[in-house]
């Protein structure tokens, strides 16, 4: 079973040109501008309805549900990317700080407050109440993406 399911892998990988991390390793310097790439789509989904939250720019229900519900996608992304390849490279820009792989379980532990976080923003969403989610946004900041910024990546 579990040979015929490999098999199957292996002709989709050879069918598709596409071969699964199993059958060969990313490169770490791949990782590094998937991760960024990732958390640059984030800022592109939160910076507007942060603007939003703090008054900067006119409220817009859609698009507030729109993007919380892309975070809620794009937030299980770059994790991955913090593989322990990328620990120590040379000649590769990257803001990581070497707590991610020092402190693994608080690194987990900022992501999973970062997920819950948008999750009370998509819940928020659906009741309408815009005092109620602004604030929920203005958390997906301060207890998310601020959160992490402070202890695992380095500042410019
Ligand atoms: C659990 C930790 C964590 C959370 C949560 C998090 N980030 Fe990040 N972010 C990082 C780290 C670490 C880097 C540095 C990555 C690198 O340079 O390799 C980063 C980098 C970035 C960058 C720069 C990307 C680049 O091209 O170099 C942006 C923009 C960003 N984050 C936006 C956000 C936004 C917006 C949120 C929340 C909606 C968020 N991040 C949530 C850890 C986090």
């Amino acid at each position: 079973m579990k040979k015929r399911l490999m098999l199957a892998g292996f002709a989709v990988a050879l069918a598709t040109g596409y071969t699964l991390p199993a059958f060969s390793q990313v490169k770490p310097e791949t990782l590094v501008k998937q991760r960024q790439a990732a958390m640059t789509l984030q800022g592109k989904y939160f910076g507007p309805i942060a603007g939003m939250a703090q008054g900067k720019i006119p409220y817009n229900a859609e698009v507030v549900a729109r993007n919380a519900a892309y975070l809620d996608v794009l937030n299980k992304m770059p994790w991955d990317g913090f593989a322990e390849s990328t620990k120590d490279l040379k000649d590769v820009k990257t803001a990581a700080l070497p707590a991610i792989w020092n402190e693994p379980a608080k690194f987990k532990d900022a992501q999973e407050k970062f997920q819950g976080a948008v999750s009370r923003l998509v819940a928020a969403t659906k009741t309408g109440d815009e005092t109620n989610i602004k604030a929920a946004i203005l958390e997906v900041g301060k207890g998310g993406c601020g959160n992490c910024h402070q202890n695992f990546r380095q500042k410019d």
